[in-house]
């Protein structure tokens, strides 16, 4: 195992990174984290590790669960970077690292599944905490944000039984501790589990120099303004130059025992209308199905954010997220560019986020490996 702060140094001298100080202090924190878990286990996995386990636990004094990590900053400040580099560095074998949304997908799936199992009116979170503390005690969650009251309920409860069979939990978030799930209907009773938060998890601002995505604009341009016919058929030929000539057909994704229909699909390319996509009820399951099975994604006359439709507006801002995750290539014709297509006096704090990752995601090299 190399320390995270070694092999931070090593990319800067490599001239992949640029030498960052707030980076830098935030990685010598991951060198600490990695040495705790290195003498660390957790109560989960000492109850399970035979009878030289049960006599060595009763001779050994247990060590406390480490304090994970909840690194909170603005967008493109290397939040997920530092964060992938302490997970790729430390000796924890059972480990795993999840974009957030994924993790919701699939726990909510797991509860079902468990839910139906259980006898009538059971309760399936102590199951469903055990099952991911076997597999993995140390977790890492890329973005980190609570949405709705469900799953705020959900999580709460979930995280309270892992902490207890000694998880250890690291996260990245624009969001501060505090902050999470707040001014919205239900966000009282949502306080009591960001207080177990800032028990097991000690918040670090990333406060680094600058937004690393910014500046990185390629030569073809994937960002087309404004919706017109000369932009659409510009987006033709990129359908069939992504998709190798491949016929055009309607695909049907089976998303949690539903069908999501893609009118246009070809080869490892799908393409949509903003409307199609994001003014009617598809939810982060859709879209990450979509990204799962394609490769490019085209979104034809994407408008002028109408504040109003909060409900389109997060839908896409959770589509890029999802999109940006998977690497997916995006092209698309908008009405405006990513900056002004949700006019700055009306606009959410989330959206910076997207804007960011947008400038990113239209790189040249985004989405080519
Ligand atoms: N010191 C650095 N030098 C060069 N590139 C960097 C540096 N730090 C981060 N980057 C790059 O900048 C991009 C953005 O970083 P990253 O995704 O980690 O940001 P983030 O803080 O997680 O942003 P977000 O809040 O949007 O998730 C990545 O491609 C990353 O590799
Ligand atoms: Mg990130």
């Amino acid at each position: 195992m190399n320390w995270p702060s070694a092999v931070y140094q090593q990319r800067v001298r490599d001239g992949v990174l640029k030498h960052d100080e707030a980076q830098e202090r935030v990685v010598l924190l991951f060198d600490q984290l990695c040495k705790e878990l290195n003498i660390y286990q957790p109560a989960v996995h000492t109850s399970n590790s035979g009878l030289f386990g049960s006599l060595k636990s009763l001779w050994q004094k247990p060590v406390p669960s480490p304090k994970g990590i909840y690194l909170v900053g603005s967008v493109g400040r290397g939040k997920s970077m530092l964060m992938d580099l302490f997970y790729e560095q430390t000796s924890v074998q059972h480990k795993l690292r999840t974009h957030f949304h994924v993790f919701m997908q699939e726990t909510y799936k797991k509860f079902h599944v468990l839910k139906q199992q259980s006898p009538k009116g059971g309760d399936p979170i102590p199951d469903l905490a055990k099952e991911l503390a076997q597999k993995a005690w140390l977790l890492c969650f890329d973005e980190f944000q609570v949405n709705d009251i469900a799953d705020a309920v959900l999580l709460g409860r979930l995280f309270e039984n892992l902490f207890t069979l000694g998880v250890v939990v690291v996260a990245t978030s624009n969001v501060k501790l505090s902050q999470l799930f707040q001014n919205r209907p239900g966000a009282d009773a949502f306080k009591p589990f960001i207080k177990v938060l800032q028990q097991n998890l000690v918040e670090v601002e990333l406060n680094a120099a600058q937004d690393y995505r910014l500046g990185r604009a390629g030569d073809e341009q994937r960002w087309l303004i404004p919706c017109n016919d000369e932009n659409t058929a510009k987006l033709d030929h990129i359908f069939l130059r992504e998709s190798h000539g491949k016929p055009i057909k309607e695909e049907t994704l089976t998303v949690m025992g539903r069908s999501f229909v893609v009118t246009k699909a070809a080869g490892d390319v799908a393409r949509f209308s903003f409307e199609q996509l994001c003014d009617v009820v598809l939810g982060v399951g859709d879209y990450l199905a979509l990204a799962q099975r394609f490769k490019v994604l085209i979104i034809d006359n994407i408008p002028m954010f109408n504040p109003e439709n909060v409900n389109a507006i997060e839908r896409f801002t959770m589509l890029i997220d999802v999109l940006y995750e998977q690497h997916t290539k995006l092209y698309v014709s908008a009405a405006a560019d990513c900056e002004h297509i949700y006019r700055k006096e009306d606009r959410r704090a989330f959206f910076e986020r997207t804007i960011s990752r947008l400038n990113e995601m239209q790189s040249q090299s985004w989405g080519n490996s």
